[in-house]
């Protein structure tokens, strides 16, 4: 079998890869010309995959990688995935982020139209949310450039799969994290800064609004789950998450409590890393995934902050990525 992703080079795209080794997949990633290669997540397979050279806003190495690597699933896991900075380019945003989803589609209806797809959708489509907790049913109210962008990419999906008959699956994934997030997302932010200021590299974390709630879980589960959606022999669209939710304030206490270190000691409140709309509030409701999957997230809450904060000490004296 053979697999293509996108955002190969990105959290989630680095455990599908490991994901897919393991079950014995030839595995292709697209890979994006940046300044200085951003291989740290694929360092330790990277000689095991095939990298193709080109991006989601260029249809032309699209259709190139589609044409010629023939895959038999499609996880399109790449995208501008930080909200914050979906303020700061809109454009580029909904170019990589909604419009790229477009041309990957393109690219498969064109050159190899049995293709099953993973579209990445989020629980930020939910924004301003319409009810709680949030299912395949709920409105979307997005509340950032990149909620738009998802939005727009989400009802593209169904409507390849409606016109073209495409076998293209969308995940809305809620919140997922690990050792291997960008350090610039508020769970990794967190448990960094916690981890330098035990090891008296850092004096304070300077974070924005502590109250928003988050449903977070452990992003290799997040993959497995991905992973059986492309296995059903029909597309389905599912939520995915872990049905609980915590505040900001409620990871950053969990951290200090696992680092021995004094909450009130750790963070400024900075109301400039606010965002211009705010997500207040999200959770999921995941039963239609465990019926149709047998799937569940088994990680809890403090385990993951655990594991992350722990990966983080440690790394301080080397890198470890789990
Ligand atoms: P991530 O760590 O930010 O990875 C994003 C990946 O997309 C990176 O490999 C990045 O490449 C690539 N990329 C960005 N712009 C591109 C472009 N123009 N052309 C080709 N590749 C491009 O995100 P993640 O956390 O793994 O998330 C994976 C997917 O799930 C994303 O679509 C995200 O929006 C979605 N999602 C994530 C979550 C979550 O909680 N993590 C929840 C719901 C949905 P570089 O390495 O070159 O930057
Ligand atoms: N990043 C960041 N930095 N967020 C902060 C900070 C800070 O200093 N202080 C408070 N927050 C709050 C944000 O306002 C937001 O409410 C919450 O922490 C989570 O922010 P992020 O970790 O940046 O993630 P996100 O929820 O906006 O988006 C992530 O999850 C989505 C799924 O719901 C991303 O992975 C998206 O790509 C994904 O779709």
């Amino acid at each position: 079998m053979k697999a293509f992703v996108t955002g190969i080079t990105g959290q989630d795209g680095s455990y599908m890869a490991d994901l897919l080794l393991e079950k014995g997949y030839e595995v292709y990633g697209l890979m994006r010309r940046s300044a200085s290669p951003n291989l740290w997540r694929i360092e330790h397979i990277k000689n095991r995959i095939k990298l193709i050279e080109g991006d989601l806003t260029d249809q032309s190495s699209l259709d190139h990688a589609i044409r010629t690597i023939q895959p038999d699933e499609v996880y399109n896991l790449g995208a501008q995935s930080f909200v914050q900075y979906s303020f700061q380019a809109p454009l580029a945003t909904v170019d990589a982020t909604g419009i790229g989803a477009l041309k990957l589609f393109e690219a498969v209806r064109h050159h190899k139209k049995d293709a099953k797809v993973f579209q990445a959708s989020t629980s930020e489509m939910f924004g301003k949310i319409q009810e709680t907790p949030q299912n395949e049913r709920t409105r979307f109210y997005p509340r950032s450039p990149y909620g738009c962008a998802k939005a727009f990419a989400h009802y593209t999906a169904v409507n390849y799969r409606e016109a073209y008959g495409l076998h293209i699956s969308c995940g809305v994934m809620f919140n997922h994290e690990s050792a291997r997030r960008g350090p610039e997302f508020v769970t990794r932010k967190i448990t960094l800064g916690v981890a330098r200021f035990k090891m008296g590299l850092q004096d304070k974390i300077i974070l924005g609004n502590l109250n928003a709630s988050r449903d977070w879980s452990y992003a290799r589960e997040m993959m497995e789950a991905a992973h059986l959606m492309l296995q059903q022999d029909k597309p389905v669209d599912l939520v995915l998450g872990s049905g609980q939710t915590h505040t900001v304030k409620e990871w950053l206490e969990e951290t200090c409590k696992v680092a021995g270190v004094d909450f009130w000691d750790v963070f400024i409140q900075d109301p400039s890393f606010e965002r211009q709309a705010e997500v207040d509030y999200l959770r999921a409701d995941p039963s239609l995934a465990a019926s149709v999957l047998g799937w569940r997230t088994r990680v809890s809450f403090q385990e993951l902050v655990q594991m992350m904060y722990e990966a983080d000490y440690k790394s301080l004296n080397g890198p470890v990525y789990q």
